[in-house]
Parts: C-alpha cells; sequence; structure tokens
C-alpha cells in the first residue's frame, strides 16, 4: 500500500505551533508522510485560530484550499475557531472532521474513522476538561527554537478574550513531564526552549501545592545542554519578585518579558477588567529594569476597544512610548461571540481602528530601533537560526539571521554554517527594526 499523507497548516499562536508539531508527530508514528500544505495529501489538517475575526477568516480560507487541493481528501478541523464554532466550521465546503481540544490525543484514529460524506464532530463540553492533555511531539519541530506546552487554559474572562471559552479551565503539565520534554528537545538538537501556554503565569495555580513558575523554572535551569529558556506571554500581575530574581542570574534565563498592556489608558483598561492601571505597570517596569538590565520588554496592545475616544488613544500612545517597550504587537479590537465586550454601546468605527492601528505600529517601530540603537558599536551573543539571502555563491556568503537574549534580531554575514550555534556579532549598523553586524572569532 502506498504510504499515506498527511498535511498541516497552523494559525495563531505559538501553544497552536507547539500542537501542530505534536498532532504530526502523532501522525509520523502510524507511518504517515507528513507534506507541505499545498502539495496533494491524503489528510488536511487546520488548525485555527480565533481570537480575532481574522482568524476565523483565515482558517475558512485554509480549509477550502485544502479540500481544493485534493477532494477526495480527508478534511480535518482543529484548534481553537473549531472548538468555540463547530457547527459553523461543519458548514464549509469539504469538512470532514471537527476535533476539539479534548480529542486531539486521538486525532489519527478519528481521521482514519472517516468515510467522505459522514461528517464527525468530535467537541466536548471544554469546561469539563480537568487534566492536560499530554500530546507528543518534543522532537520534531526541526528548528532552533523549540516551543514546549506548559500550561493550559485561561480563567482571567478579560472583556473582549474568547479564548477562556476555547481553552478550558487551568490546567498545568506535570513538572516531570516539562522537564522531561525539555531534556528531550536538548538531546534533539535545539538550544532554545521558549515555555508557552495560554496563561503561562498561572501554572501550578490550581493545584494549589506551592509548585509554581518560579519552582518550575529553578528545576529546568540546569538541564545540561540549554543554552537558552525564554518564557512566553506572562500577565503583568504574575511577575513576582521571585520571577525577577531568578531570571535576573542569567543564562539559560533570557532577559526578555513580554508583558500584554493591551491598553494605556486607566478607563479602558477598566472597561477590559485587566485588574491592573498604568500606574501598576510603571512601576511593575521599573521593577524589572532595575533587576535585569537590558531586558527587552515586549507587548500586545488593542486599538479600538468599544469606547475608546481620541483621548485615550492618546494617552495610549504617551504610555507605549513612556514604557520604552522593545517592539509591539498591535490588534484591531474585534468583536468575538459570547464575549461581554462584543456587547459594549460605543463600538469603534473600522476605519479608525486602522488609523489608530497604523500609528501604534509606527511607534512600535521606532521604539524597535531606539531599543536597537544602545547596541551600535558593542558586542552581542546570537542565537543563529538561518541564513536568509546568499551574498556570494563563489566564496559561499550567507547572510545569517538570529536572536539575541533579549529579543533582538540581528543578521551577519559568514561563510561557515552558524546554523544552531552562539555567534558573538559586532553590530555596526540598524537593520529595520533589528541589527547588523560582523561575526567575532574569538
Ligand atoms: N480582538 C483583538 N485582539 C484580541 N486579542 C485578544 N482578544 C482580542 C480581540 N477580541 C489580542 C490580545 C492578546 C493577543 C494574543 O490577542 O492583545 O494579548
Amino acid at each position: 500500500m502506498a504510504e499515506k499523507k498527511v498535511a498541516l497548516t497552523t494559525l495563531g499562536c505559538k501553544v497552536n505551533q507547539y500542537e501542530s508539531a505534536a498532532l504530526e508527530e502523532l501522525f509520523r508514528r502510524r507511518g504517515y508522510r507528513v507534506v507541505d500544505f499545498d502539495s496533494p495529501a491524503d489528510v488536511y489538517i487546520i488548525n485555527t485560530c480565533t481570537v480575532t475575526r481574522m482568524g476565523d477568516r483565515k482558517s475558512r480560507q485554509l480549509i477550502r484550499r485544502a479540500s481544493r487541493t485534493n477532494p477526495n481528501a480527508v478534511v480535518a478541523v482543529t484548534g481553537c475557531y473549531a472548538q468555540t464554532a463547530p457547527d459553523e466550521v461543519l458548514e464549509i465546503e469539504g469538512v470532514d472532521l471537527v476535533v476539539g481540544a479534548g480529542h486531539r490525543a486521538g486525532i489519527v484514529d478519528l481521521v482514519e474513522g472517516v468515510s467522505k460524506g459522514h461528517q464527525v464532530k468530535a467537541v466536548g463540553e471544554i469546561n469539563r476538561c480537568r487534566q492536560f492533555e499530554e500530546l507528543p511531539g518534543e522532537a520534531h519541530q526541526g528548528r532552533v527554537r523549540a516551543f514546549l506546552k506548559i500550561q493550559e487554559g485561561c480563567e482571567n474572562y478579560c472583556t473582549y478574550c474568547i479564548i477562556p471559552y476555547a481553552r478550558g479551565p487551568l490546567r498545568s503539565r506535570a513538572p516531570e513531564n516539562v522537564l522531561a520534554g525539555v531534556r528531550s528537545l536538548v538531546e534533539s538538537g535545539f538550544k532554545e526552549v521558549v515555555l508557552t501556554g495560554i496563561h503561562t503565569g498561572a501554572y501550578g495555580r490550581e493545584k494549589q501545592d506551592g509548585f509554581n513558575l518560579v519552582r518550575l523554572l529553578e528545576s529546568l535551569a540546569s538541564v545540561p545542554g540549554l543554552a537558552r529558556l525564554r518564557l512566553s506571554s506572562l500577565e503583568p500581575n504574575d511577575i513576582t519578585n521571585d520571577l525577577l530574581d531568578l531570571m535576573a542570574a542569567g543564562p539559560p534565563f533570557c532577559r526578555h518579558l513580554h508583558i500584554p498592556l493591551q491598553s494605556g489608558d486607566d478607563y479602558i483598561l477598566k472597561k477590559m477588567k485587566r485588574h491592573y492601571d498604568t500606574d501598576f505597570f510603571r512601576s511593575l517596569l521599573a521593577n524589572i529594569r532595575n533587576k535585569i538590565p537590558e531586558v527587552g520588554i515586549t507587548t500586545d496592545i488593542m486599538v479600538g476597544f468599544p469606547g475608546e475616544a481620541d483621548e485615550h488613544f492618546r494617552h495610549a500612545c504617551a504610555f507605549v512610548k513612556e514604557m520604552q517597550f522593545s517592539a509591539l504587537h498591535v490588534f484591531k479590537y474585534s468583536p468575538r461571540r459570547g464575549t461581554p465586550a462584543a456587547g459594549f454601546p460605543d463600538q469603534v468605527d473600522p476605519r479608525v481602528k486602522e488609523k489608530r492601528s497604523r500609528e501604534l505600529i509606527a511607534i512600535g517601530h521606532a521604539l524597535s530601533r531606539i531599543f536597537a540603537a544602545r547596541y551600535l558599536d558593542k558586542t552581542v551573543s546570537v542565537l543563529v537560526e538561518q541564513p536568509v539571502v546568499t551574498m556570494s555563491k563563489e566564496q559561499s556568503v550567507e547572510v545569517f539571521e538570529g536572536m539575541t537574549d533579549n529579543y533582538m534580531r540581528v543578521f551577519f554575514p559568514a561563510q561557515y554554517n552558524w546554523r544552531g550555534k552562539l555567534a558573538d556579532v559586532k553590530i555596526n549598523a540598524l537593520s529595520g527594526t533589528g541589527l547588523e553586524g560582523r561575526i567575532i572569532y574569538s
């Protein structure tokens, strides 16, 4: 019998990327070959996102593309859009199977049970999920930096956000499994592990045994061969002095924090139910910078939340500049069905959202350049990811790309293949929002 082929595509966050790698591994273990999403396959998996309406729309486009590429293939849809709107997904032409959050581990059996023309919905009630769903896939992400999911679910219920309904209650991965996961990634050659979750800072909270994120990080710090350990998003309220003191100790901890601000205006923060104000955030950042010099602090910020008048947006811009983030992820508020804010009056005109978004993105670029400029004429340590352009074929000079621990992108030319290595690079110019320089051989 011919080898079966599976093709996956992933939208959205780092957790989704991790989960897709895990799903690929499940298929590999059952003898499937993983192929490109654009090529003919027997099975297509679309791992969707629903954080904004754009996520839904892109998810639908990819689903339709899969069934066009091979109308006889099994098309299976999973991820947050599938979990929150399974019936809407089933109505899309070509969909055979919808797999909810608690059913991912059994996806291969579900796919193999499909007979064309009979749709299957394997979606449970997410509120009932109390167990962290173990998935494999630590070993096969094929890059220098790997994501590792340590936590699932969120119970914050910010008024704009649909994710608690897609991901369910807090569930933490058992510490020994996290440790085994990190070890296995390091053994397969990864130098950097990024710990991800839906509410990562709440790691361990529901177990109430005191084994929190800081304890987990302490237990991971000494894994031999782990050059870098990075944390994905952390809520402002979860950043404790214990955590900062641990991070201040240096490698493997990266001097980088992604702390979603969402708005820089106190009235809007309150309506979002964010449970902090700008004063709190300001002192938090001062404390972080005091403990971890050179830390890169990045953020998510939303424009056009209901009731955001020009005045609030001005406050937000001023506050963002004052906080000197090294990068911004700007989101246009998107009303999500079932969330309180979708029903708030004073929804903002899409054109205003667009204009504010552009303005804030420009501020973000300027801030990134200010942060990067501090490193002109300095030497930084870069974890090299991949060559991006070939400068000279004859002399085989390529431009490599990598990241510093504080999350700046660095480009440098080299002949030797630096992929997966730490390189010392002397910075001589800004490049977009990143840096470029020459390698220093010691
Ligand atoms: N509309 C726009 N952006 C949103 N986010 C969450 N919900 C929404 C929404 N309804 C953004 C937040 C979050 C990021 C992952 O997605 O900024 O930090």
